[in-house]
């Protein structure tokens, strides 16, 4: 929509005959929207910032995938909730690979047990304990695993999410799933809202509680990073559960901050933009499909979509899984001593505009 346009339908530049906004001749009106037209369309947009032939244009050098830094969590024992894939499997993989013995947590059991044996054929150290983080019991047995295996626990990351009622890796089949899926708050379902709610949440919580009982028994210090999301800070349309039970994990990390910091213990949390993961790639089909069945709202989320980076990326690459990961374990490794009840927005700069 030119801004002229959108300057006439929110009533600001009405003419004197109109019945809103601010009083002015048609010639004045004119006057104005020329003037706006002028600053905020021509000036605002001079070039277009992912255009390679601009002079100077460079894009951001992105960690690389396989990158790590041997020796940092060399003899530490750590959970992963979530280690079967996306952003949980890249972090059991690379912190094996810095030096710790990791034990992974996942519904997804053979999936879960195939991303560890895949650690462990490196050479490296790491353990599956099939679970669901809604359970308290499975919650207790991944801490009580950890200990009986490699002695005692002295990080976490909880990673674990959802971002609607269906399993994991159930298939998409939106007519069929509209009360488990997506939506505003007055269409969406109770097991919609209850599962995203309980999975983040309830299960974050249950992970905290037993890591910390460790932890406080050991008397050995600890750090925890939880994973929210950039959701975690703000709105996104269409997603009410994910959104509360994000920001829920932010005052999560910030009690526990609180309470621990006595014990050497700190709790950090990311909050992390879009990212290519089988979560990100299984929340656009959903849209697709929904789109499919003549779904219309005011389109406002897609107003917003690349983040800083991404917008001046020259093939608009988002994050990476590696780029996150980075940022988890910087947040877990003692190099992060003087952080803690903080959230990395990893964004690539989407929350600072
Ligand atoms: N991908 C993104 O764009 C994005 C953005 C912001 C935040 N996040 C958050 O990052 C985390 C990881 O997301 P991802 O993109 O790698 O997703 P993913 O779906 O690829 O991986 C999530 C993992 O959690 C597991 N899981 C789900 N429910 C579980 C449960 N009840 N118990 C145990 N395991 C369970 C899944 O089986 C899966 O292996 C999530 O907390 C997600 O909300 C993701």
């Amino acid at each position: 929509m030119k801004r002229r346009d959108m300057l006439k339908t929110l009533g600001i530049a009405t003419v004197a005959s109109g019945t809103g906004g601010i009083m002015l001749t048609e010639a004045e009106a004119a006057e104005l929207n020329d003037a706006l037209n002028i600053a905020l369309d021509e000036y605002a947009f001079p070039w277009d910032p992912a255009d390679p032939d601009v002079p100077g244009r460079m894009n951001i050098a992105r960690v690389p995938d396989d990158y790590f830094m041997p020796g940092r969590f060399a003899g530490k024992n750590v959970i992963v909730t979530g280690c079967a894939r996306g952003m949980g499997a890249d972090a059991a993989r690379r912190l094996a690979r810095e030096g710790a013995n990791v034990v992974g947590l996942d519904i997804l059991e053979e999936l879960g047990a195939e991303t560890i044996e895949s650690i462990r054929a490196e050479g490296l150290n790491a353990a599956f304990v099939p679970g669901d983080i809604t359970r308290d019991s499975d919650c207790e047995r991944m801490v009580s695993y950890c200990v009986e295996t490699y002695g005692s626990l002295d990080a976490a990351i909880n990673n674990a999410g959802v971002m609607d009622a269906l399993h994991p890796d159930e298939e998409i089949d939106y007519p069929n799933q509209r009360d488990r899926l997506m939506a505003r708050i007055h269409e969406a379902g109770d097991p919609y809202w209850n599962r995203v709610m309980e999975v983040n949440v309830t299960g974050t919580f249950y992970s905290m509680r037993h890591e910390l009982r460790q932890m406080m028994k050991q008397n050995t210090g600890g750090s925890i990073v939880n994973i929210a999301s950039v959701a975690g800070i703000r709105g996104f349309g269409g997603t009410p559960p994910y959104v509360a039970s994000k920001h829920a994990v932010q005052g999560l990390t910030k009690n526990a901050a609180i309470d621990y910091a006595p014990y050497g213990i700190r709790v950090n949390s990311t909050g992390m933009g879009t990212t290519i993961t089988p979560m990100f790639k299984r929340a656009f089909e959903i849209i697709r499909q929904r789109i499919g069945t003549g779904f219309k709202d005011s389109g406002i989320s897609l107003a917003k979509i690349e983040s800083l980076l991404q917008y001046s990326d020259q093939n608009k690459m988002g994050s990476t899984s590696a780029e996150q990961v980075a940022i988890m374990l910087f947040l877990l490794s003692p190099e992060a001593s003087n952080i803690t009840g903080a959230t990395y927005n990893t964004d690539g700069g989407f929350s600072v505009y």
